[in-house]
């Protein structure tokens, strides 16, 4: 069977047609902020890689050890025949489910979605050889309009799994809308996984994002490159320097990029021009660290049954597997 390589979402999919107009809101505001879906050109997703792979950087591997342990069993309570993922990127510990739901039945449906093109490609070409029985079908597109196509394309057995703590992104209200259009795609019965980090200590959680070989400095600064690319933009990157800190508050990272000195950048594509002050500053993420006592309650309320959650001994990561 032919690869079915990766279908291109459009804005057919789409509620609002928006490419650009979130960066041009962001840059606008004050305080000045962006989406952190545009950390994820080629080259991100591939410093993103590099991040999964740091010392500093536990989550990928915590989430890992809990995959190892529990994908047997979230692949035989969920029994589905299709999975999809938000966000693969390059489904790397994905591969634990996938190698779990074969063991369950080789007819099988895996759905990885990105909005990077070049990882998602790969990706599916590497997958459909490690998995030939199984049908791999890449959708390149935004969460929403990934969620909208998913809707049009109803299944009897459906898992869309989150994990990887990319939920952590989404201030509470917008996480409230996607739990929303998450449901929305699904029908009864279906499942829902969603891999998340929690709370802990303050100095594990900033080293985790300033991290000593400047990966995440570079994939924090990256996001400028590829505005410049995207949108023919002339941000300097040696203007600015990333920093990470821990609001204790919110319980969140926050990652932002500083502005060194007084000046003016354009991204010619979206007619705009950014007046920065010296030590102005850019939010280009929130990494929300949850409680995993709270989130059942809240997943509850959005008609998500939860079924079980698993955790490591330290209780660093927790995953939660819903049903409709
Ligand atoms: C991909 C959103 C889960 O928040 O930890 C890693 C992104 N940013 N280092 C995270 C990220 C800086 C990551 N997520």
């Amino acid at each position: 069977m032919p690869p079915k390589l990766v279908k291109i979402l459009n804005d057919s999919y789409q509620a609002v047609k928006n490419d650009g107009e979130d960066v041009i809101r962001g840059l606008s505001r004050s305080p000045k902020s962006l989406p952190p879906k545009y950390f994820y050109d080629d080259h991100g997703s591939k410093l993103f890689e590099q991040i999964c792979e740091l010392p500093e950087y536990y989550p990928t591997r915590t989430e890992t050890s809990i995959l190892k342990e529990y994908a047997d069993e979230i692949a035989q309570i969920t029994g589905s025949r299709e999975l999809v993922e938000l966000g693969s990127g390059s489904s790397t510990k994905t591969r634990l489910l996938l190698d779990a739901y074969q063991e369950v039945d080789n007819y099988f449906t895996y759905i990885p979605t990105d909005v990077s093109g070049g990882i998602l490609k790969t990706s599916v070409l590497d997958l459909q050889k490690k998995y030939p029985d199984f049908t791999i079908e890449g959708l390149l597109g935004t969460y929403q309009q990934t969620l909208a196509y998913l809707k049009s394309t109803p299944k009897k057995s459906r898992t869309i799994c989150f994990i990887g703590s990319s939920a952590g992104n989404f201030p509470r209200q917008e996480f409230d809308n996607l739990l929303n259009q998450i449901t929305r795609s699904l029908q009864p019965e279906n499942y829902f996984l969603l891999g998340i980090d929690l709370h802990k200590n303050q100095e594990i959680l900033e080293s985790a994002y300033n991290d000593t070989q400047g990966v995440t400095a570079a994939f924090n600064l990256n996001i400028l490159s590829h505005l410049n690319w995207r949108f023919q933009g002339n941000f300097d990157l040696n203007f600015f320097s990333h920093e990470a800190i821990y609001n204790q508050a919110k319980s969140q990272i926050e990652m932002y990029l500083y502005c060194e000195e007084n000046v003016t950048f354009s991204l010619d594509i979206l007619d705009l021009k950014v007046n920065f002050q010296a030590g102005e500053s850019i939010l280009t993420e929130i990494s929300r660290k949850f409680n995993l006592a709270l989130l059942p309650t809240e997943l509850e309320a959005k008609g998500l049954k939860v079924r079980k959650v698993w955790t490591d001994p330290q209780k660093w990561f927790g995953l939660i597997l819903c049903q409709t």
